[in-house]
């Protein structure tokens, strides 16, 4: 099989967007994450508003980025202060397993995505069957989002734990800095056997703010690939 070249995964990426859109009811609210994928489905949401489809929708995104990206397509953006429980959560991921679980924050937006995930009833992810995965860590390293005080203390004791952490830098070299003002350490455990028991080790430290392990949030992948778009729930149990 050849490998996908960037054109092909763009229309990927597209289809699975177009098919998330179709998920939006009228008088919801719906929070929307970062990253290509994402913002891919904005057009077609905006389509269905124009159309009247979408009467009352509101939609509360996890970047200005995708503030933006809605608000030039004319949509209605809220916020978490507003609308604190949402009835959906759409957004990418940068690598997928078999129970949906994912890892995120390839394009720095992890510790708001995943608040704007857990506010969800229901959470999807929409992908390019690249993004699937029979490991999380094989494909991806994980991001881990550092108060940048304990940049130093945290830097040791992911290495401590296996993560070889790397410090993610902006194109002119300087570190790059979240919306939230924290640095992102890329972690390269390699392929998980555990991701679960990851996450919790991440959550007890204090100086993480958040990490791209997404574990139980997501109910539902739309993941198009080159026999179509095929929606994959999570297995029961
Ligand atoms: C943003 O920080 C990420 O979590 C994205 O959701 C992820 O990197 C997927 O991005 P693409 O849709 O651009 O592949």
């Amino acid at each position: 099989m050849h490998e996908a070249t960037q054109m092909e995964i763009k229309a990927l990426k597209q289809a699975a967007a177009s098919h998330a859109a179709s998920l939006v009811a009228a008088g919801m609210a719906v929070g929307l994450g970062h990253g290509s994928t994402a913002v891919a489905v904005v057009p077609a949401l905006a389509e269905r508003y124009r159309r009247g489809e979408l009467a009352g929708t509101v939609f509360v995104p996890a970047a200005h980025f995708m503030a933006e990206a809605l608000r030039r397509h004319g949509l209605p953006v809220g916020s978490l202060d507003d609308w604190p429980v949402l009835d959906l959560g759409i957004d990418g991921a940068d690598e997928i397993d078999g129970n949906l679980d994912c890892v995120k924050g390839g394009g720095g937006a992890l510790l708001y995505e995943k608040i704007v995930a857990q506010a969800a009833r229901r959470f999807v992810l929409v992908a390019d069957a690249g993004k699937l995965s029979p490991r999380l860590g094989t494909r991806h390293a994980v991001p881990v989002e550092v108060t940048p005080v304990a940049l130093a203390p945290t830097t040791g004791f992911l290495n401590e734990i296996g993560g070889n952490p790397a410090l993610r830098l902006r194109p002119d070299g300087d570190p790059m800095r979240t919306e939230r003002g924290n640095a992102i350490l890329d972690c390269a455990f390699g392929p998980l056997a555990d991701p679960a028991a990851l996450a919790a080790v991440l959550d007890a430290r204090a100086g993480i703010a958040g990490h791209g392990l997404f574990i139980g949030l997501a109910s539902l992948a739309i993941v198009a690939g080159p026999d179509g778009v095929r929606e994959l729930a999570r297995p029961a149990g």
